[in-house]
């Protein structure tokens, strides 16, 4: 298969780990075997890379020209250039909120490919008019949404299906992680309006969102409230967003920027018969709990400890996902329609706190 031509944009923090996607499994030897050595234990690389990064542009023109030696390959020097360059076929951007809608439509507009990390766009209405300006060109485009990806996620819903726990009756999502040194540097974008247009509901709050609709179903309603404990920023590094699915299901979603421990994400399903506890961090990260009395739950070995490479992984996955999208011109596994709508559900959030935590009725 041809492997598909991608130019990356926004060659920063999580650009390093699309990056991995591209490069070929050097930890085998001559005979074809794994050696303990090097990135293999860290991601599923793949032998033959579904693609080559056959051109960068980043606005620090030092950054593009390291990796262009890296990557043996074009450095832009402005992204007008690299969306005309004929011999790329994909965008990947990696770039602060701000820029992703004008960015992914510029690109749909000079016949690429795009693959965007979240937020798919700032505003819902953008994300739609995205959506359809690359069904219109006849282009694949979705948004890098790594929840998808992640396999304890993909575990539980293995589990769901099998009605392990029972019905649904309450979900909560917690994702946690110390941002604090960058929100305190007004020199970075994550704390600055003008980079994110939004704190921790805007950059945590699409992958439970899209978690949510993905596993439990659309939002009936929620209200929301935030908070900033960092004075220099300008956004929200902690938020809560509550309510109710449309099946009735209740759902608490928590989001913090100030925690001094290892990004982690945490899932709880509380069902009729049942609970899933699933903490990254923990050893194993899925555990099983059947009523009252079972006290030490069943731990739930199908998916092993990797507090470390747990979200790199699902990042990796998805830009190959992605990739082979594009080869075989079908449907990327995240639709980007459910991306838009983790974006919707962001907005409610926000119309909620603007509004003393008003309860904001989705259906
Ligand atoms: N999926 C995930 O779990 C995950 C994790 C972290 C970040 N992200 C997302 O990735 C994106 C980037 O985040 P990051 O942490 O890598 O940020 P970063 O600040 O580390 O990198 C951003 C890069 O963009 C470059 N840049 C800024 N303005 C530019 C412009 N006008 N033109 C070209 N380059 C420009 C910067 O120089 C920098 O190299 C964000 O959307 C963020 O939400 C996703």
């Amino acid at each position: 298969m041809k492997q598909v031509r991608v130019g990356m944009v926004g060659l920063g923090t999580i650009h390093a780990i699309h990056a991995e996607a591209f490069k070929p499994d050097t930890d085998k030897d001559t005979a074809g075997n794994e050696t303990a050595t090097a990135n293999s234990p860290r991601y599923d690389i793949r032998e033959d890379p579904l693609g080559k990064i056959a051109a960068v542009f980043d606005i620090d023109p030092a950054k593009s020209s390291k990796r262009a030696l890296e990557f043996n390959c074009t450095a832009h020097s402005s992204y007008e250039s690299m969306i005309n360059d004929p011999d790329i076929d994909a965008v990947d951007i990696t770039l602060p909120h701000a820029l992703h809608y004008e960015f992914v439509r510029n690109a749909l507009d000079s016949g690429k490919h795009v693959l965007v990390e979240k937020p798919m766009a700032p505003l819902a209405s953008q994300c739609r008019e995205l959506i359809e300006k690359a069904q219109q060109n006849g282009l694949i485009f979705t948004v890098a949404e790594n929840t998808r990806f992640v396999h304890a996620y993909q575990e539980v819903k293995r589990l769901l299906d099998d009605e392990i726990i029972g019905t649904p009756r309450l979900i909560r999502t917690f994702i946690s992680g110390s941002e604090v040194t960058r929100l305190r540097d007004t020199s970075l974008w994550k704390g600055r309006i003008d980079g994110t247009v939004g704190g921790a509901i805007m950059d945590a709050g699409p992958h439970s969102f899209y978690l949510l609709k993905w596993l439990f179903g659309n939002v009936g309603e929620l209200r929301a409230s935030a908070s900033r404990l960092v004075n220099e920023s300008e956004v929200e590094d902690h938020a809560l967003v509550a309510g109710a699915l449309e099946s009735g299901t209740l759902f608490s979603c928590e989001f913090t920027f100030t925690a001094e421990m290892p990004w982690n994400e945490r899932l709880e399903v509380h069902g009729s018969k049942g609970t899933i506890v699933v903490d990254q961090l923990s050893d194993p990260p899925i555990v099983i709990y059947k009523g009252e009395l079972d006290f030490y739950g069943t731990a739930h070995k199908a998916v092993p400890h990797d507090p470390v490479w747990w979200k790199g992984s699902s990042i990796v996955d998805g830009v190959n996902d992605f990739l082979d999208a594009v080869s075989r011109n079908r449907p990327t596994t995240v639709d980007p329609r459910d991306g838009c709508y983790a974006i919707e559900i962001v907005e409610a959030a926000y119309r909620s706190c603007s509004n003393n935590g008003q309860v904001i009725v989705l259906s």
